[in-house]
């Protein structure tokens, strides 16, 4: 049971006379959390210290009458209060065996479907199929695929839609490229591999271009910047030592960008046969950009090509999904919207939400639901009638709503976009889709453990290809020397090890991503998330296998087990401090799974799981298992042991994480 669930619809009556006036008895409820020293109980309720300034009562009075009021003796022992004010809940003994009975034969393993489903689309992964995908591309793809697991177990009907980035000025550079530079031979040996040669090729003599273009200006600015510091009077109070700390950062920045700059240059003067195709193309961005603008146009040479380059981009892709186990339910590119966008911004015109403003259109004075500015103005179309990726977004919105029926929509990209989704969301709502709900699930950059975006030795962004054969590789030196180091002998054969450090690779990469808050820039560090300590895939998967390995040593079928442990109404035996502590941890999955959801930060089970963990540890030092007093303590603990490996497989299942019964 969700007791924590439980605590807070039994206080929720109990409260409501004492709320201030418009408190929404969330807030407070939200102050009943996990007790934090099991001496003081299972759970503690917080909420009569901030309530009692109202009702104009010492905290530890106000927190006695609302525990009295509340009807809770059935399933915690008579509350106490503490402290300050704190009311502590203890769960019953015999409540928490029984209900630990009923999750060991319960297939969802207490949680429960939602009442209310709800139809959620969830734009994940997303990325621009022109180029091969890079580690920018693995948060959204293994938190976006978590958060549509989780919402999809919890009984939603979820559409994880991947927006592909199929129709925008990459495919003006592919074109450009291919009509220009393209090696025949190879690309009919490997389509993809020379189109993101083809890619790379345009982008770097674009860069260079503009690089050289720019760099007097650069150049004047780090003289401008450098001049200003060298200039200024020691600082004699902390306001001038603020500003000269400003000055300073100018300066770097300054410098940082003439030194991008200056690489961008000479990557190209230091090759001659990039050097002549620099100067033999110049204006190679804007030659693109028209590539572009013909394809959106309809020419006919540019419409075959984008059709023949596709599906080998997109088999490509393909490939990196089945490795990490994701998939999609539904995949609207860019493209498929092209169509309704001219009747997009002409109703928004009409409706008075959008204007022109020198012959482009845009919307302004977007605000979000509190009240606040969004940065705008939101541009929805260009002065030369060009659409943008705003505009594909509503359409986007309009299809979800309108076509598939959606109540919610949620945007797994990263944080740098925050202020698109506000003025996708804002503009949506002034258009009447106003019952939507609008969700940017952001979240931070991918680091080096030099703290900076995470990189390539020469500076070039990791592809996720090689990454996730790194990752493999490393796995099975790991899974290798554990194996090699068990007592009686290796247990695996080298095809089993293959497997087994493919489960352990990809499991590292995505909990490493997932354990972190999501909207903090997280470091990536091979050796952390592959280690077999700590709060870790390997770690977790490890202990799964470790439970499993009881079983198989004490030749016990865990499903006859537990079917005969329902036949017989078998019980469950706390007779332990650390057996009744696993057996509160095991009810506390369904909570786990409704917090994760709540604001869809996998980071919850992460924290849930590796407590779980560590929890069974602590019961398995404690009790012996096979060898307990008696038959029913034995089936007991079986029991424990048992559901123990399947919350961990089904939460980390809800993570796309695999587990082994043997590793
Ligand atoms: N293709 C975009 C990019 O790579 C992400 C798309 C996100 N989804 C959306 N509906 N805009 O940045």
């Amino acid at each position: 049971m969700d007791f924590l669930d439980a605590a807070r619809t039994r206080f929720a009556p109990a409260l409501a006379p004492h709320l201030p006036e418009g408190a929404s008895v969330e807030t407070f409820l939200d102050l009943i959390r996990p007790a934090n020293d099991p001496r003081f109980g299972d759970f503690q309720a917080n909420f009569a210290m901030p309530l009692a300034k109202r009702a104009k009562k010492p905290p530890r009075e106000l927190a006695a009458e609302i525990a009295a009021a509340a009807e809770l003796t059935d399933l915690f022992e008579e509350p106490e209060v503490a402290g300050p004010g704190f009311i502590n809940l203890r769960v019953k003994d015999d409540v928490l065996a029984a209900e630990t009975a009923q999750l060991a034969a319960d297939e969802r393993l207490g949680v429960p479907v939602a009442a209310d489903p709800r139809t959620i689309t969830v734009d994940f992964s997303s990325p621009n199929v022109a180029k091969p995908m890079h580690v920018g591309h693995l948060r959204t793809t293994v938190i976006g695929d978590a958060v549509v697991r989780i919402l999809k177990f919890q009984g939603h009907h979820v559409i994880g839609d991947n927006h592909l980035g199929d129709w925008g000025t990459q495919f003006g550079m592919l074109l450009y490229g291919y009509k220009n530079f393209r090696d025949e031979a190879a690309y009919q040996a490997d389509a993809v591999t020379e189109l993101a040669r083809l890619y790379r090729t345009v982008n770097a003599l674009g860069d260079y271009q503009a690089a050289k273009k720019k760099r007097p200006k650069l150049e004047a600015a780090v003289e401008k910047t450098r001049q200003a510091v060298t200039d200024f009077p020691p600082p004699a109070d902390k306001a001038a030592k603020k500003q000269l700390f400003k000055l300073k950062q100018e300066a770097a920045s300054a410098a940082d960008a003439l030194a991008s700059a200056t690489a961008k240059i000479a990557a190209i003067e230091a090759d001659p046969s990039l050097k002549a195709l620099a100067d033999a193309h110049p204006e190679i961005a804007a030659a693109a950009r028209n590539e572009t603008a013909k394809l959106h146009a309809g020419d006919s040479e540019n419409k075959r090509l984008w059709e023949e380059f596709l599906p080998p981009c997109l088999a490509a892709l393909q490939v990196i999904y089945d490795r990490l186990g994701v998939r999609h339910d539904a995949v609207y590119g860019e493209s498929f919207y092209q169509p309704m966008l001219a009747d997009v911004v002409e109703e928004l015109l009409q409706k008075g939400i959008a204007e022109e403003s020198d012959g482009a259109v845009v919307v302004r004075g977007n605000v979000d639901p509190a009240g606040k500015a969004i940065p705008g103005p939101f541009v929805i179309r260009k002065g030369d009638g060009a659409f943008l990726y705003g505009t594909t977004d509503l359409a986007t919105v309009k299809h979800h709503v309108d076509e598939l029926g959606a109540d919610a929509m949620l945007y797994v990209v990263d944080s740098r976009q925050g202020d698109h989704f506000a003025n996708v969301a804002a503009t949506a709502r002034r258009w009447g889709y106003d019952e939507t709900e609008f969700k940017h699930v952001s979240f931070g950059t991918v680091m080096g453990e030099d703290r900076k975006p995470f990189k390539t030795r020469s500076g070039d962004t990791i592809g996720l290809e090689s990454l996730l054969d790194e990752a493999v590789e490393r796995a099975l030196a790991i899974v290798s020397e554990n194996d090699d180091a068990k007592p009686d002998g290796p247990e695996l054969d080298a095809a089993e090890r293959q497997a087994v450090a493919e489960a352990v690779g990809m499991g590292g990469i995505k909990y490493a991503d997932l354990a972190h808050n999501r909207e903090s820039d997280y470091v990536f560090s091979w050796d952390k998330m592959l280690s077999t300590t700590g709060n870790t895939a390997t770690y977790m998967q490890y202990a799964h296998a470790r439970v499993c390995g009881i079983f198989r040593k004490g030749a016990v079928d865990r499903e006859a087990l537990r079917a005969e442990f329902v036949a017989d109404d078998g019980a469950v035996l706390l007779t332990d401090p650390s057996e009744r502590a696993m057996a509160l941890q095991l009810n506390r999955f369904a909570e786990a799974v409704r917090e994760a959801s709540r604001d869809h930060r996998p980071n919850v089970l992460t924290d849930y799981l590796f407590d779980t963990a560590k929890a069974f540890s602590a019961f398995y030092d404690a009790c012996p298992i096979v060898k307990a007093e008696t038959e029913e303590l034995k089936t007991s603990r079986l029991i424990l042991a048992d559901t123990t490996a399947r919350v961990m497989a089904a939460g980390l299942g809800l993570l796309g994480i695999r587990v082994l019964e043997r590793m």
